[in-house]
C-alpha cells in the first residue's frame, strides 16, 4: 500500500523499517518521533538537545502478533492477562489504518489512526508531535448495548539510572500491588526503585513527574480521561524472563502508564464516547549550589 499522499515534505515521511514494517518519521521544529502502524505504536520521541524520552528495547521484536517492547503500546480493550487471550488486549498487535496527517498552525505535526472496526467500537488515536508529545485515544460505542473496556497508554520512559529515579505525584493514592494482589495507600513522597515494582494506582487523576538526576531532567506526564496510573519496573529476574528485553535494560527505563483499569474500567452507554489524553514533556533540572545530595 502506498502512503505517499500522507507525507509532508520536511515534516513527515513514511517508509518500511528493516523488518519491512511501515513507520512514520515525524519531525517538528522542537522534536522528532517515530510511529509504527503496527499497534499505532509510538516507538520513539525525542526533543532536540535532550536524551530520548521514550525507552525502546534493543531486543524489541517487530513481528506479526507480537507487541513492541518499549515506546507507547496501546492497551485496549483489556489490561493484563485474560484466559486464552493475548495479554493487554489486541489493539497493540493490530495494524491500524492511517487516517490523516497534518502540519498544525502552531508548527506541531499530527498523525491520526483508526483501529479497524471490531464489534462496534470506534477507536481513534491522534498523535501530536511538537514541543511535547500528545496522544489522544478516543473510544466510542457505536452499538446499541453498553460497552465495557479497560484502556491504557503503556508509556515506557528512558531514565539515566533507575537507582536514582523517583516518580512523584501519587502520594495519598490507593494502589493494588500486582506482585502480591494486596491493596495499600501510598504514603511516600516519591516512588523509588530497588526491586521489581508493579503497582496499579486507582482513582487518581494526578499528573506525575519522573525525576532523573542522571540525565539532569524531570519528565512530566499530564493526563485527562484517566483514573488509573500503573508504575512498573521488571527489575532483574523478570528482565531475564522476557525474551524481548535485555537483562540489564531495567536500569534505564520505567513505565508510568495512564488509563482506566481494574476498579476504574469504563462502561460506555450506547452512543457514548471517552477520550484519554496523555501529554509528556521534559525540562532540565539545574542544581543550585549547595543543593547536592549528601
Ligand atoms: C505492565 C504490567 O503494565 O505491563 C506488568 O503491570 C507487565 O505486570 C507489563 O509485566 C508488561 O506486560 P507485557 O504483556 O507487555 O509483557
Amino acid at each position: 500500500m502506498s502512503y505517499e499522499h500522507f507525507e509532508i515534505p520536511g515534516r513527515l515521511s513514511i517508509e518500511d523499517d528493516a523488518d519491512g514494517w511501515p513507520v512514520l518519521h515525524v519531525s517538528s521544529a522542537w522534536s522528532a518521533a517515530e510511529i509504527h502502524l503496527h499497534g499505532a505504536h509510538v516507538t520513539r520521541f525525542r526533543k532536540s538537545g535532550d536524551a530520548p524520552l521514550l525507552f525502546l528495547s534493543e531486543r524489541a521484536e517487530f513481528a506479526p502478533g507480537k507487541p513492541i517492547r518499549g515506546g507507547v503500546p496501546i492497551i485496549f480493550p483489556w489490561f493484563g492477562n485474560r484466559d486464552g487471550q493475548p495479554a493487554h488486549g489486541t489493539a497493540r498487535t493490530t495494524a491500524w489504518e492511517l487516517e490523516e496527517t497534518a502540519e498544525c498552525e502552531d508548527g506541531s505535526v499530527l498523525a491520526a489512526f483508526r483501529l479497524p472496526a471490531d464489534g462496534g467500537c470506534d477507536v481513534t488515536f491522534r498523535v501530536t508531535v511538537g514541543r511535547t508529545l500528545r496522544m489522544d485515544l478516543r473510544i466510542a460505542n457505536a452499538t446499541d448495548a453498553p460497552l465495557a473496556f479497560e484502556n491504557c497508554l503503556h508509556t515506557y520512559f528512558e531514565t539515566g539510572d533507575i537507582h536514582r529515579t523517583e516518580v512523584r505525584g501519587l502520594r495519598g493514592a490507593g494502589f493494588i500491588d500486582s506482585l502480591t494482589g494486596q491493596r495499600h495507600t501510598d504514603t511516600a513522597d516519591a516512588i523509588r526503585f530497588a526491586a521489581e515494582t508493579d503497582r496499579i494506582y486507582q482513582n487518581t487523576t494526578a499528573a506525575c513527574e519522573i525525576h532523573d538526576p542522571a540525565f539532569g531532567r524531570v519528565i512530566t506526564v499530564r493526563k485527562s480521561g484517566s483514573r488509573s496510573t500503573v508504575v512498573w519496573n521488571p527489575w532483574t529476574d523478570k528482565s531475564k524472563r522476557m525474551a524481548d528485553f535485555g537483562d540489564d535494560e531495567y536500569l534505564r527505563m520505567v513505565c508510568v502508564e495512564s488509563g482506566n483499569v481494574k476498579d476504574d474500567a469504563i462502561t460506555l452507554a450506547p452512543g457514548g464516547s471517552e477520550l484519554l489524553t496523555v501529554e509528556i514533556d521534559s525540562a532540565p533540572v539545574v542544581e543550585k549550589p549547595g543543593m547536592e545530595a549528601k
